[in-house]
């Protein structure tokens, strides 16, 4: 069995509702260890694990942490339950299967870092999560796992439910703050970091949903054990939606280090009707497409870093051989259009001129002239978006152009 159960360890196993079931299943015993030591040792544990965030970008979790802690003030908590990026449920699967342990993950932040509010974000496409994780926080209130003088040690910590209206880009760090201040969810310049000016310019820390469930087995365990799993530079395990042309679709959980190509064959059970893989894309919308001969590739930041993008969501696409790359990469860049916040031109103006000429490729009307429009327009768009929308929405059509040129020149008109 190439699985490991940490995240998903209690899927099917508790009641998503009942406080008690959780209790039973080992529930709260992070937190309950997390008070009773020094709030710096707490973050010390989270260095020696060496966690990376699961949103996407791998940053380190400890940074971060230590980061807010040193803050003065009043200071905010955040869990991205956004989960916008096409071909993720990952985070849903957690908040709707374990939400007490998204609740344990924060607290024990909260603990750590000295803030006394949170807020968990959650897309509004999400209604049942919203529901679980409303009731969830009312549970862990009622039971003194949250609000004041939690475990009687004289910290408090308030959580609230915010919910996204439909909108990609509020996953974002700074379009989220902007959102949870009620005001439209576009993005900021960047420096400051939102460790350093977030909700209402005080600092603020956002981490996703599988980042945050993963703390209170860090603290239960130690830092070194964690760190034993996966690989030197990618800790732990990571939950993986994998969707597309396979046949056992579905969330699964692999120590990093785990081949795309044991996740696609021995959990997915392979290509349905056992066609030839075309191509892969890995993260999402935002991610690189890459060809069968790659899916010996480990699932490890490292290796994703090459890719310049969010590949670190865990989501797995699989597309078979009856499918055109124009086809995808149509879906992929119209979705951008629809979710350009239109703040800055490169993304606004560029998103749909690449549209324009990906027709023409598909139709067969593109020139050489135009492969090299789309590859210049592609790198700028890449390099002078304002937010990591159109930072990273071009990774496809970079990866396509190195791995899938041939494709290109067989629709070029001669
Ligand atoms: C356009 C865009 C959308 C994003 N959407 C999400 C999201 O839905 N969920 C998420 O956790 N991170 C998302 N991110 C990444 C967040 O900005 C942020 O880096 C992340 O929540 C940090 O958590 P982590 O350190 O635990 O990975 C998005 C980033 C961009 C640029
Ligand atoms: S890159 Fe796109 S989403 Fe981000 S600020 Fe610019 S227009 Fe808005």
């Amino acid at each position: 069995m190439i699985q490991e159960k940490v995240v998903s360890k209690r899927f099917g196993k508790v009641n998503p509702l009942s406080i008690d079931s959780y209790i039973k299943y080992d529930g709260y015993k992070g937190l309950e260890k997390a008070v009773t030591m020094h709030p710096t040792q707490v973050i010390d544990e989270i260095e020696k694990s060496k966690i990376r965030g699961r949103g996407g970008a791998g940053f380190p979790a400890h940074i971060k942490a230590r980061a807010l802690a040193n803050a003065q003030g009043p200071k905010f908590i955040v869990c991205n339950g956004d989960e916008g990026e096409p071909g993720n449920f990952k985070d849903r699967m957690l908040m709707e299967n374990d939400p007490h342990a998204v609740i344990e993950g924060l607290a024990i932040l909260a603990y750590a870092t000295g803030a006394r509010k949170g807020y968990i974000y959650i897309r509004g496409e999400y209604q049942n999560a919203i529901k679980i994780m409303k009731a969830t926080i009312q549970a862990a209130e009622e039971k003194g796992f949250l609000g004041e003088n939690i475990l009687n040690k004289g910290f408090d910590f308030k959580l609230e439910v915010r919910s996204g209206a439909g909108s990609y880009v509020v996953g974002e760090e700074f379009s989220m703050i902007e959102s949870i201040e009620g005001k439209p969810g576009r993005s900021r310049v960047k420096p400051p970091f939102p460790t350093d000016k977030g909700i209402h310019d005080r600092p603020t820390l956002i981490n996703n949903v599988e980042t945050f469930v993963n703390f209170p087995h860090i603290i239960l365990v130690g830092g070194n054990e964690f760190a034993k799993v996966g690989t030197p530079s990618s800790t732990g395990t990571k939950l993986i939606s994998l969707s597309g042309n396979v046949k056992n679709k579905g969330l699964y959980e692999v120590p990093f280090g785990t081949s795309i190509r044991d996740v696609i064959f021995q959990l997915g059970k392979g290509v349905r009707n056992n066609r030839p893989i075309k191509m892969v894309q890995l993260g999402g919308a935002s991610g690189p497409i890459i060809p069968e001969y790659m899916l010996d590739m480990s699932i490890d930041f490292d290796r994703f870093e090459n890719f310049d993008s969010k590949t670190g969501t865990g989501a797995i696409i699989v597309i078979d051989d009856r499918y055109d790359i124009f086809d995808i990469l149509l879906i992929n860049m119209k979705f951008f259009v629809h979710q350009s916040c239109g703040k800055c031109a490169p993304c606004r103006e560029g998103h749909i001129q690449i549209v324009n000429l990906l027709n023409k490729f598909k139709n067969h009307r593109a020139t050489e002239k135009d492969l090299m429009s789309l590859e210049n327009l592609a790198n700028v768009i890449q390099q002078t978006s304002l937010c990591g929308l159109g930072q990273t929405s071009m990774t496809s059509i970079i990866s396509s152009l190195r791995y899938f040129r041939d494709d290109y020149f067989t629709k070029v008109r001669y």
